[in-house]
């Protein structure tokens, strides 16, 4: 993401500031000092656009699917399907491929969609004299603030979740129990090699009262506010831990452990500013979704007096649907959890 938002920076700042200058010294309204962008950058306007439409459209599919995981926070089973969703996508291997793609897409989307305005910008710096009044002309300007905003969103969304995944920062994590077992039997496995291969009992008992205490510690140590879990899926963890409980956890094991995004989202939406703050930015989301659906379908050439109004129509309810979906989430969480 820095380096992406570095290389823009760069490319935006290389490629107009002879035209800015050339603007500021009123020498030309046509900018004919314009310097060359690298090769790979040199698309027409209409590559980079049809380019910035179809991540638009991948970008709204993550957005469906983020949208479904999401909604099971809101089932009444303590996030027994949330964190069943979320262990499947934090583990899948394709889902991990799809990460990186999708944090592409988000870079080249960013991208892509400053070097176009800039280009507008600095195309018209003067701007019309009695204003442009055009409808396109205002949704276009919505995008890029919007846009902008979803993109600072972003940003605070990712250290709120993504970092503790990461281990950028701290969050809540939970262990299966299936896990601390398959480490137990592991250490069990090796303990009995190692006794196989030694004559020391006294050793061998040392070790076997270091795993009963280990055992006993797991399941009753208050510290780790056990919550032996056992619903539909048969799942059965140990959650609410710190870091510092994981740490002290895999001193003894080595165990498996993931964040668990249930508890750090029911946390998170305990705070009402926090809650304001999502939901202004899911309302910056719904207009930004709203006039980038039927512009990129436009884009792509999809432009018919017939089935216009129908494709702004499911954009209007996409971008309600993606909004209203995503700003529940919060507020079911501060009023009912
Ligand atoms: C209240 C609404 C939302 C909640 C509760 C939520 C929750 C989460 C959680 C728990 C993660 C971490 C998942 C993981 O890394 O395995 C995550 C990641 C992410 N979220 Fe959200 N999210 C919400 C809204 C949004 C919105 C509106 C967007 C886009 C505009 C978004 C974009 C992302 C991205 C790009 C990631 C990182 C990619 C990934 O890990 O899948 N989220 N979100």
């Amino acid at each position: 993401m820095i380096f992406l938002l570095t290389l823009t920076i760069f490319l935006i700042l290389k490629e107009s500031w002879f035209r800015f200058f050339s603007y500021l010294c009123k020498k030309s309204k046509t900018f004919v000092l314009m310097p060359k962008l690298p090769k790979f950058l040199q698309f027409a306007s209409i590559t980079k656009k049809i380019t910035l439409a179809l991540i638009g459209l991948f970008l709204m599919l993550f957005l469906l699917t983020h949208l479904g995981i999401n909604l099971c926070l809101l089932r009444n089973d303590g996030g027994e399907w949330f964190r069943a969703a979320a262990h499947f996508m934090g583990t899948n291997y394709i889902v991990k491929v799809f990460e990186v793609m999708l944090f592409g897409a988000i870079g080249l989307h960013i991208l892509l969609a400053l070097i176009i305005q800039f280009h507008n910008w600095m195309a018209r710096p003067v701007g019309y004299a009695s204003g442009n009044k055009s409808k396109t002309a205002f949704g276009s300007k919505l995008m890029i603030w919007s846009g902008l905003l979803v993109a600072l969103f972003l940003v605070v969304h990712l250290v709120h979740f993504w970092f503790a995944k990461v281990g950028w920062t701290e969050g809540i994590y939970t262990v299966k129990i299936e896990n601390v077992e398959k480490a137990l039997g592991k250490k069990q496995f090796a303990l009995n090699e190692a006794l196989m291969n030694t004559e020391n009992e006294n050793e061998w008992f040392s070790i076997q009262r270091e795993f009963m205490e280990l055992q006993n510690y797991i399941e009753n140590d208050e510290r780790f506010h056990v919550l032996m879990f056992s619903g539909n899926t048969g799942q059965r963890f140990i959650t609410n831990l710190s870091k510092a409980d994981i740490d002290e956890m895999r001193s003894f094991l080595d165990v498996k452990y993931e964040p668990d995004f249930y508890y750090m989202a029911r946390d998170l939406f305990s705070i009402w500013w926090v809650v304001v703050m999502y939901f202004f930015f899911m309302v910056a989301l719904g207009f930004h979704l709203a006039h980038a659906f039927p512009s990129a379908f436009q884009t792509l050439g999809a432009a018919h007096s017939k089935y216009t109004p129908i494709i702004k129509f499911v954009g209007i309810s996409f971008a309600m649907l993606v909004s209203v979906g995503f700003a529940i989430i919060p507020i079911f969480f501060y009023f009912c959890k």
